[in-house]
């Protein structure tokens, strides 16, 4: 794991572009793997700027996201379909056509199964966007007694629930159940970057990067992945020894 130390939570988003933009100069028709949550925003926002300032082109990337709530269609402002648009797909040229989120309608097994189709049929996935669950969790691959490969449905765990409830009326409104990419969908990327901001996160993150390999820590499986970039801030690395 390369860790890389940023003053703040700005410099953490100067520093993640800065990384997908050169994937995307490298590789134009690059695949990225990309992110909710609250973490990568900023991240975001500093690729809209070098889209519209740089000339950044999206024109030939294909996007799939980790995942999608169960039950929520595109346009509700709650589902991550929305949550990509309007955080970053309308900013940029990207085809619509090219971006993918699992799908939270259908039924799971069908939803599951298409999504690994269509990352093996894209060749893979060149570089993973991956923010951190308090609980330790990448995507929605909670805490368990094993590390699920596949895309799967899952059951939220509370702890998830009440940190999404920020985003939702009330707690009864969030959904109790997801679509993540697995383990090992994720595990396959060619190269990660794992985003992490906040004290908060402190202690989570160096279970994650001191601790030992375990589904009760789901990120604590990116120690055997041979491309791992960690950018966090001072913050969330106060409590990690490097
Ligand atoms: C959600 C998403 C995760 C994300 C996590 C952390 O549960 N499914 O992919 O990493 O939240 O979110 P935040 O960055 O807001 O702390």
């Amino acid at each position: 794991m390369r860790i890389h130390k940023t003053k703040n939570y700005d410099e953490l988003s100067r520093k993640a572009a800065d990384l997908i933009f050169a994937q995307v100069m490298l590789r134009p028709a690059c695949v990225l793997g990309l992110a909710t949550g609250s973490t990568p925003i900023g991240t975001y926002q500093c690729l809209i700027q070098d889209h519209q300032n740089k000339g950044l082109d999206f024109s030939q990337v294909v996007t799939v996201n980790l995942d999608e709530y169960r039950g929520l269609t595109g346009d509700n402002d709650q589902s991550y379909r929305y949550f990509m648009n309007h955080q970053l797909f309308h900013h940029i040229n990207i085809p619509l056509s090219h971006t993918n989120v699992p799908n939270g309608i259908i039924a799971p097994d069908k939803a599951c199964d298409e999504y690994e189709r269509l990352i093996r049929n894209l060749g893979g996935i060149d570089m993973q966007v991956l923010g951190l669950g308090h609980n330790g969790h990448i995507g929605f691959n909670e805490p368990a007694d094993h590390f699920v490969a596949d895309t799967h449905q899952v059951d939220l765990a509370q702890k998830t629930i009440d940190a999404n409830t920020r985003f939702f009326a009330n707690v009864d409104a969030v959904p109790r159940q997801a679509i993540t990419m697995g383990i090992g969908t994720i595990m396959k990327a060619r190269k990660i970057l794992l985003l992490v901001s906040g004290e908060e996160k402190a202690d989570i993150l160096n279970q994650v990067i001191n601790g030992p390999i375990t589904p009760l820590v789901p990120a604590s499986i990116l120690q055997l992945h041979p491309d791992v970039t960690v950018i966090a801030d001072e913050a969330a690395l106060s409590k990690t020894a490097l």
